[in-house]
């Protein structure tokens, strides 16, 4: 059953922009829920994708597809350099930061899926905390008084576990180096049922501006079956109505498809309930992050991932999509849906201005299955102690936008939005790399994933959903002259 919109005056104008237009959701949800199925499954009978998606499976593994990284790609040893990744740092006059990340990596519970560098052993994370303070301020000391971000964000792991002045001290860490007002979004991350009491607290005193609560699915066997522990909507309704009491101008919540057991009807449950919260106001965000399934950290054990898994994880997808159509909310390139009330700071493949630096994490930091990042892939919480211990912090090197860099970020930009335009790269490509090009995009207009239009490159409905297979298809485009 879904609840009814809880009464709080702030949310009325919210409400009012986020209510779906009523002649595409009837009244009688059931019949709304049929009719959403009805649309996903007649295109996946109209497009053929079945066929297509078993053709894929016989020659590519699903546990190979994951997103290739858009940032530079390391030199060379980055672990054993720390002293020059500083240097490196410090040779620069760096103004911006696009993306500047904490990472906060304990979680209550490891969920069987996840694929970040968590631990559950919080023993030390009173020496933790010190010297994640300590690395933010080896480096962002170095900046000039007039610098600016785009996006703070602490994530992890479950920042929320944290004690609300620990998460300040932080916070007020970075807003010494850079003025508060100079950052676009602060986004903090959170469990809804593995929260400090308090956390909201952060809100009120002005620490943060938006916050990012995971959910991942509303069905409790279904996070049962995946090792989470479970939250329900009205728990989520609670958290969101303390947070926007204490001031936060927007929330997301994430939600995965591809999860163990979770079908299409599961997914028509969750879009039920995220239509209240977004009718009530509550929401104005919603990431639907595909599962992957590298092969670092899963199919966990005992799960089999067939044919069948894969065309279920790709029919919630599609009745995410169809749903946010119908609701009127924009599809980004990140799997990321927004209301018409938030607009989120997208990626550009082209910041390359030189005092501007991409991203810059601090902490144990990232994912397991990017290799090649500009962060430090320290797995473990307890090395990453001992580097710091060692040489103050090493989370950064910087690569610089060769143009091999440019026109590949070009691409994954490009096929995370849906289409790109040949005749548009920021580097004219060599003959070389055109044949290249031409022999990808060929191969992939033959599978179905893209279509081609003159210059203009699309993906199909299949290209969306394999897009982590085209991304990586892409990446092979403008590989890196071999240096010698
Ligand atoms: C750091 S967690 C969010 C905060 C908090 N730890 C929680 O889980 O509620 C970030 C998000 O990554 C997504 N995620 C985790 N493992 C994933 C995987 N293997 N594939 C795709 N998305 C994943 C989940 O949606 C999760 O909410
Ligand atoms: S999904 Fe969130 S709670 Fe679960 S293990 Fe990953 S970071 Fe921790």
């Amino acid at each position: 059953m879904i609840p009814q919109p809880t009464q709080h005056p702030k949310l009325d104008q919210r409400r009012g922009i986020n209510r779906p237009p009523e002649s595409r959701f009837a009244a009688d949800s059931a019949e709304w829920s049929r009719e959403l199925l009805r649309r996903t499954d007649d295109w996946i009978v109209d497009s053929g994708v079945e066929r297509l998606l078993a053709r894929e499976f016989t020659t590519t593994d699903p546990r190979n597809w994951h997103w290739v990284d858009v940032y530079p790609r390391w030199p060379a040893e980055p672990d054993s350099a720390p002293t020059r990744m500083l240097a490196d740092w410090r040779s620069r006059e760096w103004k911006r930061i696009e993306f500047l990340y904490l990472h906060l990596p304990y979680c209550a519970q490891r969920c069987h899926f996840c694929y970040y560098f968590v631990s559950t052993d919080t023993s030390r994370s009173g020496e933790y905390l010190p010297a994640l303070r300590e690395e933010v301020r080896t480096f962002l000391s170095e900046l000039p008084a007039d610098a600016t971000a785009g996006d703070l964000f602490f994530g992890g792991g479950t920042p929320s576990m944290m004690a609300v002045d620990d998460l300040r001290v932080l916070y007020d860490e970075v807003y010494e180096h850079i003025a508060q007002d100079r950052i676009g979004m602060v986004t903090l991350e959170l469990h809804p049922r593995t929260m400090r009491k308090d956390i909201h607290r952060l809100a009120e005193s002005g620490h943060v501006r938006r916050v990012s609560a995971g959910v991942q699915s509303f069905s409790r066997p279904v996070l049962e079956a995946n090792g989470r522990i479970y939250v329900d909507p009205d728990r989520i309704r609670k958290v969101c109505t303390r947070f926007l009491d204490a001031g936060v101008e927007h929330i997301g919540l994430d939600f995965m498809v591809g999860l163990h057991t979770q079908t299409a009807d599961d997914v028509l449950t969750d879009v039920r309930h995220i239509h209240a919260l977004a009718q009530e106001g509550l929401i104005d965000s919603v990431s639907v992050y595909p599962r992957s399934f590298t092969e670092v950290w899963g199919p966990f054990s005992g799960e089999v991932v067939d044919e069948a898994v894969l065309a279920e994880k790709f029919r919630c997808h599609l009745l995410y999509r169809h749903f946010f159509a119908g609701l009127g909310w924009q599809e980004g390139p990140m799997y990321l849906f927004t209301a018409p009330t938030f607009s989120a700071n997208v990626p550009s493949a082209l910041v390359d201005a030189a005092a501007t630096a991409q991203s810059l994490a601090f902490g144990n930091s990232a994912r397991s299955s990017f290799a090649d990042t500009q962060y430090l892939n320290r797995r473990d919480p307890d090395d990453y102690l001992e580097a710091v211990g060692e040489h103050g912090g090493a989370t950064f090197a910087h690569v610089p936008f060769t143009r091999a860099v440019r026109n590949r970020r070009h691409l994954h930009f490009g096929v995370k939005r849906g289409h790109f335009d040949e005749a548009d790269f920021p580097v004219e490509p060599t003959a070389a790399e055109r044949a290249r090009l031409d022999d990808v995009t060929g191969d992939l207009v033959e599978r179905e994933l893209v279509v081609r239009d003159g210059t203009r490159v699309e993906l199909t409905q299949l290209g969306m959903l394999l897009v982590e297979l085209v991304h990586q298809e892409y990446d092979r485009t403008f590989p890196e002259p071999a240096t010698t």
